[in-house]
Parts: structure tokens; C-alpha cells; sequence
């Protein structure tokens, strides 16, 4: 399947590993030029080094932090810079943040500005330009909603997913989509600490039908699909890629 991505800009935060890298990888593949964010230098180079070997087109890195006041800004000034125009906006710049029952304040404020206050002001920064131009695709990387602990990051990923149904209902006319892509669980650094050793295959073999955990490979796929015209009626919903691991039917 053609996705006729060749030519196209994407911003993609928490490029730096994980989903985010594999997300970058994948795009570029496809021919889209990708403005990289994340903090860790190191990996950020070696990911441009990488596209560029398998013969993508080569991205420009960003080392911002996220929770700096000012980055929305940085990353459209950069954006502006080293791309023009920007078709997709992948948001996927995060982290598990397990909390107890009584959480910290300093806890909880700092997980909705990482997950929802900087997201939304990312994409308010590419809006205007995207409703001038009619078109834009802006792709959120939310997260599970079923658990039994308490998760300040799936907390203001839940803000995420009603903001983005609102904004999909605005920016229809203008040809702009908005999607949640939800994952299950995927191997990255962020999780692999809470399941160690024979805790992975035992936890898969009994959650998640598919019988293991996804890869980031798993996730990068189905983004490109929806940053794609192929997907050009889908906006204003969240597509789950989690091996079955959900259990509501809807
Ligand atoms: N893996 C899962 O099973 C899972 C499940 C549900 C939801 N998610 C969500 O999926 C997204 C990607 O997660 P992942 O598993 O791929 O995690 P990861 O491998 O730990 O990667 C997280 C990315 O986010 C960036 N990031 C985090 N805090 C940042 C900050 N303050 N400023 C700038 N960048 C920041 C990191 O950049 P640096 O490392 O360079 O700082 C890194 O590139 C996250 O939003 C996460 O909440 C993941």
C-alpha cells in the first residue's frame, strides 16, 4: 500500500527512544521529514544517524525539555526553521507516572503539565497554520484507561483523549484529523522496570490474548497508516493497538 507520505513534515516528540524513536524511524522511511524531540542528545544523534543509514530522509534534532514553560514555542520556532510547514503532529513525549493513593501535589501538577498542558499548547502552536492551509493530521500517543492503581500519566491522558474529540469536531471543516492512538503495553524503557524477570510472560500469558508485550515497531505502523490519507476518515476516535489486552468490548 502506497501511503503517499513522501514529501510530508512531522514533528514527533519523545523521539528519542521507545515508540517515539521507532515512530521517527518509520516516517522517515516512508519519506516524511521529521523534527525529533527529546532530551537525550546521544540518542537523538545516533537515531539521525540510523534513519540515515537505512535510507530515510534525514531528520533535524531537537533536545528540548518538555516541561520548560517556553517549549511549545521552541519546538514551532524549530519546526518553522528546519521544516516549513507542518502536516503531523505526533504527541508522544511521556512516562508512567505510578503515585500513591495520596499523591503529591508537585506529582500530580507535574504529570498534567508534561501530558496535557504542554501536548495542547504543541498543537495550539500548529493550528493556525494547519487551518490556513486545510489540512493537518495531529496524532496523540494517550495510554491504558483500565488500570486498578493509581497513574497520574493515564489520568491526564483521559484529559487528552476529550480534548482531542472537541478538536476533532472543530477541525473537521478545515480537513484536519485528530486520533488518539492508545497502546497496550510495549517494550521500552519506560516499562520494563515494573516488570522484571518472569513477571513480563507471566503477567502477558494471562492479560493479553496475543500472549506478549508489543513491540514499538507495532505501534510505528499503525501511526504512519494514520498520519496517511489512507486513513483520511478517521479522526475524532482512539485506536487501540494492545494485542487484545483490553477488556471493555467498546
Ligand atoms: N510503553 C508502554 O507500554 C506505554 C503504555 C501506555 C502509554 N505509553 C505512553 O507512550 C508514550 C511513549 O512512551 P515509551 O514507552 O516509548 O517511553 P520511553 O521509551 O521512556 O520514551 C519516552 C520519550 O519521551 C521523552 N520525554 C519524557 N519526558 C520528557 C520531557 N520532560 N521533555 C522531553 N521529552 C521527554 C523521552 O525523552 P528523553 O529520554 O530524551 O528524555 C523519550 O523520548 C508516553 O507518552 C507513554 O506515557 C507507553
Amino acid at each position: 500500500m502506497d501511503l503517499n507520505l513522501k514529501g510530508k513534515t512531522a514533528v514527533v516528540t519523545g523521539a528519542s527512544q521507545g515508540m517515539g524513536r521507532a515512530i521517527t524511524k518509520e516516517l522517515a522511511a516512508e519519506g516524511v521529514k521529521v523534527l525529533a524531540i527529546g532530551r537525550n542528545d546521544h540518542l537523538l544523534n545516533s537515531l539521525r544517524e540510523e534513519v540515515v543509514a537505512a535510507g530515510g530522509v534525514e531528520p533535524v534534532v531537537l533536545s528540548q525539555d518538555f516541561m520548560a514553560a517556553d517549549a511549545a514555542e521552541k519546538i514551532a520556532a524549530a519546526a518553522l526553521a528546519g521544516l516549513g510547514p507542518v502536516d503531523i503532529l505526533v504527541n508522544n513525549a511521556g512516562r508512567s507516572v505510578p503515585l500513591d493513593v495520596i499523591g503529591a501535589d508537585a506529582d500530580w501538577d507535574a504529570s498534567f503539565v508534561l501530558h496535557f498542558d504542554r501536548l495542547r499548547q504543541l498543537t495550539q502552536q500548529f493550528l493556525p497554520a494547519m487551518i490556513e492551509r486545510r489540512q493537518g493530521v495531529v496524532i496523540n500517543v494517550t495510554s491504558t484507561f483500565e488500570l486498578r492503581t493509581i497513574n497520574a500519566s493515564s489520568v491526564a491522558k483521559a484529559a487528552v483523549v476529550v480534548w482531542a474529540k472537541q478538536l476533532a469536531g472543530e477541525l473537521g471543516k478545515y480537513g484536519i484529523r485528530v486520533v488518539n492512538l492508545q497502546p497496550g503495553l510495549i517494550d521500552t524503557e519506560n516499562i520494563r522496570p515494573f516488570f522484571q524477570g518472569e513477571a513480563r510472560q507471566q503477567f502477558a500469558s494471562k492479560e493479553i490474548p496475543l500472549g506478549d508485550f508489543g513491540e514499538t515497531e507495532d505501534i510505528a505502523n499503525v501511526v504512519t497508516f494514520l498520519a496517511s490519507q489512507r486513513a483520511k476518515y478517521i479522526t475524532g476516535t482512539t485506536v487501540t493497538v494492545d494485542g487484545g489486552m483490553r477488556y471493555g468490548a467498546f
